[in-house]
């Protein structure tokens, strides 16, 4: 489905004239002063996430704009028909069913039966790992981008609600630095490992899932088929490696999609066959509100267009995402794979180039660990970077005051990036760290910050199974909400290919130290590193 694209619609240009009327100069302090209602006004309930969007520089007109552009640019049938299993991923010929993952048994999905045929398998292996009678301490998941991300974001964030019966680790990277250290922790009757690959190819995986059965050999490890499953979709790659137990998805699953597949089997291993369930109940909570909700209440669909907004008419070129909850420590990598990986392209559907940005930079940390690192430049660095606070309402641990002194922290940092501080009120303040060599009216203006810098804010009542799932799809539908927008393939990942073609061509020069028809910086470099290491 190829429509208008997004900069020659009439609400690009609409768009663009609001900007220069209203958008570039707009300020948030002056927006709340003239409007009492105005976070009421960009408040919106979603499954299990609240959201504050009163903070970012936009107005109602704006909003409304940005709903006509999703309108011309085609963004709900694009929505309807990935829904519906249509082949919207083009460059690549598939359908992008990841919501058909989630959907409850019996519901009128595509493919509903074998998807609930697997994770029923997939859940009944998990609860049989979990029985302390299996003797399984140990669970190692062995996969990289998204056979990697998702469980190593998810078995964290939901700590509280993991085994303590079993530990679980998760090598990804094709470097001994990763694998050795986990592997010294292992006993091998007592391990189990998961080869976690779409494709059953990847070589960094491949490579470290032979490192982990010969290590498993080498220490008298018996019964391999019992200590090693695949899941993977390439089941007789699985099956030539040695193993017999292997859990399936299909090709309408893209790897950074993968967690409500086989893939996440650590999870259902850690939360146990119900965790799992609300996992993918929440998720399936927000797939129905991201098709049903009227865009006016549309939650994804508006942080999507924000995006656009911000993106292509503030031209800003990065957002970061500061989760205000140590769980959700690896949540910004995970959404790194999400948005960068599916929204990072140069052409449109038919590949012509295309002349504005897509996929900003998402980075982040957890707070308050942020606040003491990269948040300087946030409130006083030359660029304009959107945040994003995820607040958590209710912790899973006793400390109330720690929790307090959090949630404190968080409301800070977006009150602060808001109002900012003029050089007459740091002028009012007394500064005893400033040099007293320094006149006043110095200090003052190191000492101000320019405010107006938009942030968002999530709460989620407590980090539930359930309510993890219903953020993590969130996620995924403002990513798709932009991507469509844009008109570009946000299911491909073609970007990925051409440094692992010559990796492969590098490879054995390592060895051989052959630098032969090589630019003069690869060929200075492997003369540096080839040879025995
Ligand atoms: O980095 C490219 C990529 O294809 C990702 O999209 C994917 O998540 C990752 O590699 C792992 O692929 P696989 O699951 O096939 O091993």
């Amino acid at each position: 489905m190829i429509t208008t694209r997004c900069d020659r619609t009439l609400a690009w240009t609409a768009l663009a004239g609001h900007f220069v009327a209203h958008g570039r100069e707009f300020d948030l302090r002056e927006a709340f002063a003239r409007d009492a209602q105005r976070f009421g006004r960009f408040a919106l309930q979603a499954p299990e996430v609240f959201a504050d969007l009163s903070k970012n520089r936009w107005d109602l007109a704006t909003r409304k704009l940005l709903l006509d552009l999703a309108r011309e640019c085609g963004v709900f049938e694009r929505r309807d028909a990935m829904f519906a299993g249509e082949p919207i991923n083009v460059t690549e010929g598939r359908a992008v069913l990841h919501t058909a993952l989630r959907a409850p048994k019996g519901a009128a999905t595509p493919f509903n039966a074998e998807v609930h045929e697997v994770l029923d398998a997939m859940l009944g292996f998990a609860d049989s790992v979990r029985d302390p009678g299996r003797g399984i301490t140990d669970v190692v998941n062995i996969g990289i981008g998204g056979s990697d991300l998702g469980p190593q974001m998810v078995v964290p964030a939901l700590d509280a609600h993991v085994t303590r019966d079993i530990r679980f680790h998760f090598v990804s990277n094709v470097d001994g630095h990763d694998i050795e250290p986990v592997l010294r922790q292992l006993h091998p009757q007592h391990t189990l490992f998961v080869v976690a690959s779409k494709t059953f190819t990847t070589q960094e995986t491949m490579a470290n899932a032979h490192v982990a059965r010969d290590w498993f050999l080498s220490q008298r490890g018996q019964h391999v088929e019992r200590h090693f499953v695949a899941t993977t979709t390439n089941v007789e790659a699985a099956a030539r490696f040695g193993i017999e137990t292997t859990f399936g998805f299909w090709d309408w699953v893209g790897g950074r999609y993968s967690l409500w597949s086989a893939i996440g089997l650590p999870v259902a291993i850690a939360l146990g066959s119900a965790g799992f369930r609300e996992l993918l109940a929440g998720a399936h909570a927000m797939d129905r509100h991201f098709a049903d909700a009227t865009p006016e209440f549309n939650l994804p669909l508006q942080l999507g267009l924000l995006d656009v907004w911000y993106r292509n008419f503030h031209r800003f070129t990065s957002r970061c995402v500061a989760p205000y909850h140590q769980g959700l420590r690896r949540f910004p990598a995970y959404l790194q794979q999400l948005e960068m990986e599916s929204n990072g392209k140069g052409v449109d559907l038919a590949g012509e180039a295309l002349p504005f940005g897509t996929s900003p930079v998402v980075w982040g940390e957890p707070g308050t660990n942020g606040q003491h690192a990269f948040f300087q430049m946030l409130h006083q660095g030359s660029d304009v970077v959107p945040v994003e606070f995820i607040l958590v309402k209710t912790p899973s641990h006793g400390h109330a005051g720690l929790h307090h002194k959090l949630l404190a922290n968080g409301l800070a940092q977006s009150q602060a990036l808001m109002l900012g501080k003029t050089v007459e009120q740091a002028m009012q303040e007394r500064a005893p760290t400033a040099s007293p060599t320094l006149d006043a009216a110095t200090v003052a203006r190191h000492r101000s910050f320019p405010g107006n810098r938009p942030s968002t804010t999530f709460v989620l009542d407590a980090l539930t199974p359930r309510a993890l799932g219903a953020l993590i799809a969130l996620y995924e539908h403002r990513v798709f909400a932009s991507g469509a927008v844009w008109g570009i393939d946000s299911f491909d990942q073609w970007g990925v290919e051409l440094g692992k073609a010559l990796a492969g061509d590098l490879l054995p020069r390592l060895e051989s130290g052959d630098a032969s028809g090589l630019d003069g910086s690869t060929a200075g470099l492997l003369a540096k590193l080839a040879g025995p290491t």
